[in-house]
């Protein structure tokens, strides 16, 4: 994950010559992108260079990506009278530019390894547009689902439809398998899980043509498993604060998994990083259905040539 990004020399060259939107918006070079580390790392499946916030933005509610801040939403959803007032939107012609993207990097690809399409998941979306950014504590999120019960499950159903829609067209395009990022569940109880988060998200992965692989990607949600894996999905991501064996056989051996190297480990000398890589693939102990990966994503500083040498290690370590 973010295997396109700023560790990568080509990506930054692209990156200072244009802002991150306009990257995502120009579908040759969003292709360029995605195409890239598949070349230099040799990893077994592209990842569509776009950002899960793409969806916000016609929603009228101000997304820029400012330097050094992260993601900002200048309009924050705060209640139910912001809620009405976001745009209806056409998912298909709005955000067509992604699925131009698609449709290239697919060309491209030639069939040589699989594009995975994606979207955030309802509440790490919905996180976004009512902190209007990134948060530590969530606090006005937890608020909105505290105290505008009714509002929120207004928000997380229209937020459902347009993902589920969005997911479809990306498929439609050429996607072969779509990963749902619900990259900050792991700050919920599991009992807000299981009423506030897991129907929406349920309903996306429901919505997703049939026959179409989804991952169930979210981080920190080692106590949440057993509900993420009630919400759907053919494969769950485990990130690195778990065991991969615990974690699989909470989820159950019935689905994949995958993960689940810590990203900073990229850090580490290449040595340590195969005993790491090493540990996890016995944990996985030959069973068919991880996907190796890690946690989360790969970090601004991380060393290049480690990531290679992650790639080779698992290639290495898991040949049949
Ligand atoms: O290679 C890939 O993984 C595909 C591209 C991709 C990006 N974002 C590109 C990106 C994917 C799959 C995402 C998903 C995404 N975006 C998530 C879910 C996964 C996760 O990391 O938890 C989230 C939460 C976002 C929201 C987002 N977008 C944040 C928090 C940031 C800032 C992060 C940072 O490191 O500064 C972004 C911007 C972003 N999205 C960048 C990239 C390459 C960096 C933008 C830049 O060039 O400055």
């Amino acid at each position: 994950m973010r295997q396109a990004g700023r560790y990568m020399e080509e990506y930054r060259k692209l990156r200072a010559q244009h802002d991150f939107l306009a990257l995502c918006k120009k579908p040759e070079i969003a292709t360029e992108i995605t195409i890239t580390p598949v070349q230099k790392l040799k990893v077994d499946a592209a990842i569509l260079f776009a950002d899960i916030l793409l969806i916000l933005e016609p929603m009228g509610v101000g997304l820029e990506y400012s330097k050094g801040d992260g993601p900002v939403i200048h309009r924050p959803v705060r209640n139910g009278k912001d809620v009405d007032g976001l745009k209806d939107f056409d998912v298909e012609s709005e955000l067509s530019f992604v699925y131009q993207a698609v449709k290239r990097t697919c060309q491209e690809l030639n069939d040589q390894v699989p594009l995975i399409g994606f979207a955030g998941a309802p509440f790490t979306l919905a996180s976004y547009l009512i902190e209007g950014g990134g948060s530590r504590n969530y606090l006005h999120t937890k608020k909105f689902f505290y105290n505008a019960p009714e509002a929120w499950k207004r928000l997380m159903a229209r937020l459902a439809k347009v993902i589920g829609e969005y997911l479809n067209c990306q498929v439609a395009a050429g996607a072969q398998a779509v990963q749902i990022f619900d990259s900050w569940a792991g700050c919920l109880t599991p009992a807000d899980y299981e009423h506030f988060v897991q129907p929406y998200t349920k309903a996306v992965i429901d919505a997703v043509t049939p026959g179409v692989p989804v991952i169930s990607f979210s981080t920190g949600t080692a106590g949440l498993l057993k509900h993420i894996r009630a919400a759907g999905g053919d494969v769950i991501g485990l990130d690195w604060r778990v065991n991969l064996d615990d974690g699989w056989a909470t989820v159950g051996h019935d689905v994949a998994v995958q993960g689940n190297l810590d990203p900073v480990a990229l850090f580490a000398s290449p040595q340590e990083l195969k005993t790491r890589v090493a540990e996890i693939l016995r944990r996985a102990s030959g069973r068919p259905g991880h996907i190796f990966n890690l946690g989360h994503g790969v970090l601004p500083e991380t060393p290049v040539e480690h990531v290679v040498a992650m790639v080779d290690a698992v290639h290495e370590l898991s040949a049949r």
